[in-house]
């Protein structure tokens, strides 16, 4: 059962890859043997994340890059400098996102495009540039959202909090469905692409500064809790591993049941 998650071998780039979840994801995957290509917008986020790493998981190959995935020519370097350091790529995980904050009212035209361009757009050129560098067997992971797939509750964000913005589910559904079209598009030459859809997972420094806020989002879950940070490690890393290899065009919710009710 261990050789299933076993990752040794496998090269792996994670976007956004320093963010709260997916660093965690990263520790994950270096801890199963993945060479792990942090890469994020953050430099100091960066810095903390590889160092982190490298010092908790013993013998871990981790290799931290700072890029804007906004930009087509850093993906492109981005995997060029993958392939050219490691010869292969085996795994892209697609974390990274951005959004506005405002309320429908007062989002301007110009802000939405931002906010498509940051999240759909980048998130497909990285995802074909990723397909088309790698062999059979390989697999893409793109980060969606609950609010891909279901509304956010009015109720739950209470004035003056601002709520979950439209941009932000919109943005997310796009990139569910393009977990599927991929799927389907690169299906004949054996490479898998999902999506995850995390639930709330809000960080701590959110738990002290609005405790009636995490009560309300761990209401609306089965499990009558929010997520912990390495709550989603295990999926990614089941995604990637042979652990998955018949699972594509899917959308794994790991969201404590709240969009099952
Ligand atoms: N935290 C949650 O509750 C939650 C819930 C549902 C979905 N998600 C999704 O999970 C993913 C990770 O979220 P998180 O909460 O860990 O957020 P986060 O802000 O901690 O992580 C996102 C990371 O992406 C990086 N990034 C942003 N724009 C970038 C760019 N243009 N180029 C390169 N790097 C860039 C940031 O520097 C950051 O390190 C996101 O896609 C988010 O939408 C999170």
């Amino acid at each position: 059962m261990n050789k299933l998650f076993d990752l040794s071998g496998r090269v792996v780039v994670v976007a956004g890859g320093a963010g709260y979840l997916a660093s965690e994801s990263c520790r994950a995957l270096a801890r199963q043997g993945a060479t792990v290509v942090i890469a994020d917008l953050n430099e100091e986020r960066l810095a903390t994340a590889v160092e982190s790493i490298r010092a908790e998981v013993p013998g871990a190959r981790v290799k931290g890059v700072q890029f804007d995935a906004g930009e087509e020519t850093a993906i492109r370097a981005l995997t060029d400098s993958t392939l050219q350091d490691f010869g292969r790529l085996d795994g892209w995980v697609v974390a990274t996102f951005f959004s506005i904050g405002k309320r429908v009212e007062d989002l301007t035209a110009e802000e939405f495009d931002k906010a498509n361009h940051l999240n759909i757009t980048s998130t497909f050129l990285m995802a074909r540039m990723a397909a088309e560098s790698m062999s059979a067997g390989g697999s893409v992971v793109l980060f969606g959202s609950m609010y891909g797939l279901v509304s956010p509750v009015p109720q739950v964000y209470q004035p003056p909090m601002i709520p979950n913005p439209i941009e932000y589910g919109a943005n997310k559904a796009g990139i569910i469905q393009m977990a599927r079209y991929l799927a389907a598009h690169y299906g004949p030459r054996k490479i898998r692409v999902n999506a995850v859809a995390p639930g709330p997972f809000p960080t701590p420094q959110v738990d002290e500064k609005n405790p009636a806020f995490i009560s309300r989002l761990a209401e609306r879950t089965m499990l009558g809790r929010i997520g912990r940070q390495d709550e989603l490690a295990g999926t990614v890393v089941y995604l990637l591993s042979d652990a998955s290899t018949y699972v594509t065009g899917h959308c794994l919710r790991v969201d404590g049941g709240w969009t099952a009710w």
